[in-house]
């Protein structure tokens, strides 16, 4: 067997083969703080996310999104319950399950290039000629094959995005996570980001969780939206949008995407006044209230 191909078993990186996993929630709960001052985050949370879709969470700012995120990707632990990828228990984080971040987390005085091959080079799982060629397949991929020797700083805000997308991908993860990654663009590359990852989602399915608070990105995305509760968080509704594939932007108009927002709504408007009562501030009320809806 060619070393290039044994590298690529190893890493688990063989090409474009999409890893259509399963994560199962059950029952998770996660609070912080000491025995006589905590604070329940997450409370018996069960909820599934299947293979080879997009789910998307959405939920009141601070109610437990990126704590849950978090628990997916290993980086913390339940307190009770547990989280299953593909039957097996997470315990930490792994390769399997990549996430990308509002903040960016390129290294600076790295070239996008040497950013991409960071991970793989530094585990040495993926080498010489495989690892090259596959980052360069991913920096086109993503569009930045002109811009592999720029630092972070001379790119874009979408274009550094996608350069931590590539990065993230080199991996070949059996599920993306993606917590609120297009936060803070203005709102002309967020939209363009919307549809470059649209797009990059539609050519192979690999599952996706998709983490915002915005309704209009969720429906435009989503196969399914996970709506949360106020902290602590729980599932209060599972909506599946039936919109066709590949995506439009003229399907936000249509009437099932309307159903969609006005369900998704109401529930985020009740949940962000019950916050007010509790003296909570709630950017989600000011933005509701802001919608005009
Ligand atoms: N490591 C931690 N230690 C203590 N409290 C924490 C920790 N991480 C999160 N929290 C608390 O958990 C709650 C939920 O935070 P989290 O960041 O998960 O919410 P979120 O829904 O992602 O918010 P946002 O919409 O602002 O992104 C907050 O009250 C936060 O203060
Ligand atoms: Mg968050």
């Amino acid at each position: 067997m060619a070393q290039d191909t044994i590298d690529a078993e190893i890493s688990g990186t063989q090409g474009d083969t999409p890893g259509q996993s399963k994560v199962e929630i059950r029952q998770v709960s996660k609070a912080y703080g000491d025995e006589w001052a905590s604070e329940s985050v997450i409370e018996s949370l069960s909820v599934e996310i299947m293979p080879g879709e997009l789910t998307v969470i959405v939920g009141p700012s601070g109610c437990g999104k990126s704590t849950l995120v978090n628990l997916i990707a290993g980086f913390e632990k339940p307190d009770s319950g547990e989280i299953l990828l593909d039957g097996s228990k997470v315990k930490g984080p792994a390769r399997d399950r990549m996430v990308v971040f509002q903040e960016t987390a390129l290294i600076p005085w790295q070239t996008t290039y040497q950013n991409i091959v960071f991970g793989p080079k530094l585990r040495g799982d993926l080498k010489g000629k495989a690892l090259r060629s596959e980052a360069e397949r991913l920096l086109d991929k993503v569009g930045l094959g002109e811009f592999k020797n720029k630092y972070p700083l001379q790119l874009s805000g979408g274009m550094q995005r996608r350069a931590e997308l590539a990065r993230a991908l080199i991996n070949n993860p059996r599920i993306m996570i993606m917590d609120e990654p297009f936060r803070g663009l203005d709102a002309m590359s967020r939209g363009l980001m919307q549809e470059f990852f649209l797009r990059l989602f539609e050519e192979n399915r690999r599952t996706n969780l998709f983490v915002t608070s915005e309704i209009d990105e969720a429906i435009f995305l989503a196969d399914r939206i996970i709506v949360l509760s106020n902290r602590p968080a729980q599932v209060r509704k599972v909506i599946e949008v039936n919109l066709p594939r590949p995506r439009d932007y003229k399907m936000l108009s249509s009437e099932e995407a309307y159903a969609i927002k006005r369900d998704a709504m109401e529930i985020l408007h009740e949940e962000a006044m019950k916050s007010f009562k509790s003296g909570t501030k709630s950017d989600f009320a000011e933005a509701y209230a802001k919608s005009g809806q």
